[in-house]
């Protein structure tokens, strides 16, 4: 398996766990609160989100954060949110620009209401029909407007042969077919084993940092094998599948990913707010 410079040039020590970043992934980490379809009520979700701002206290954050919240609160989550400090995604979005398309949201909405990422593809919403062709017209669509996509893939399930790595490729190069060299830095992966995602209280079972890694890994390979190794080198990895603020630590470190994608755990200000503390210890080095 091809390693990235990337990955070459993470030194590591002879301990375990104790690797460092290098400068060529000083970029920022960046941790995405998925709250997926909760809290039920507005006045609910303004308070979770006070609640995780208290929590990250006033200090500069070096790590980027950003919460998706369902659509209908994040008009209300911008204007708590006027620096932008914890920065605002979305879960989904459709497509097109606009018209006859009931029920759909489309870029512009986003953007309107200060949204600066996309989460598109994520398993919960290919489980109700979204296919890596239209989640691939999703990031041309967001790359165009200079949003971020913050593009999920994952296996469903693992074999002893290796076949998930097959599943993740396909999705990487079906989904990234259309999208210029030039704007890849923009994109995001989120990689995701369906296996390992919570039932939203971020319990489940967590795929292990030697998992994570190897996925990493190969992720970066697909990559530069279809943007070249550079290009390949400037996206952000990240990790998402039951991360909590006893995992997290292992995941930076030995899975060597640049951030997370947390369900269940955003929905808990003090240990969302532990991960993204270990996050920016992690991201000093
Ligand atoms: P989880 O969800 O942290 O609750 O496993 C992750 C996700 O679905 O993005």
């Amino acid at each position: 398996m091809v390693q990235s410079t990337y990955m070459h040039n993470r030194r590591s020590t002879t301990k375990k766990h104790t690797q460092k970043r290098s400068s060529a992934t000083k970029r920022p980490l960046l941790i995405v609160g998925n709250w997926k379809m909760n809290p039920s009520t507005v006045g609910a979700a303004r308070k979770l989100f006070l609640d995780i701002r208290k929590e990250l206290g006033k200090k500069k954050l070096r790590t980027d954060v950003a919460i998706a919240p369902p659509f209908p609160f994040l008009s209300e989550l911008e204007r708590l949110s006027p620096s932008q400090r914890i920065k605002l995604a979305a879960q989904d979005v459709f497509f097109e620009s606009g018209g006859s398309f009931t029920g759909e949201v489309s870029i512009a909405m986003l953007k309107s209401v200060g949204v600066s990422s996309i989460i598109t593809g994520h398993s919960e919403t290919r489980a109700l029909g979204a296919t890596d062709e239209e989640v691939g017209k999703d990031v041309l669509a967001i790359l165009k407007s200079t949003l971020s996509p913050i593009v999920c893939i994952g296996e469903s399930r693992r074999d002893t042969q290796g076949h998930y790595f097959t599943v993740v490729e396909t999705q990487l190069r079906t989904i990234l077919s259309g999208v210029p060299r030039s704007k890849l830095a923009h994109v995001v992966i989120a990689y995701e084993p369906v296996w390992a995602i919570s039932t939203g209280d971020g319990r489940g079972k967590t795929a292990t940092p030697e998992d994570v890694h190897e996925m990493r890994l190969f992720i970066q390979k697909v990559l530069s094998d279809l943007f070249g190794r550079t290009a390949a080198a400037k996206v952000r990895v990240l990790y998402g599948g039951s991360v909590n603020e006893k995992n997290a630590q292992s995941l930076l470190e030995a899975g060597l990913v640049d951030g997370f994608l947390i369900g269940g755990v955003s929905l808990r200000p003090r240990e969302f707010s532990n991960v993204i503390e270990i996050a920016e210890n992690y991201g000093k080095h």
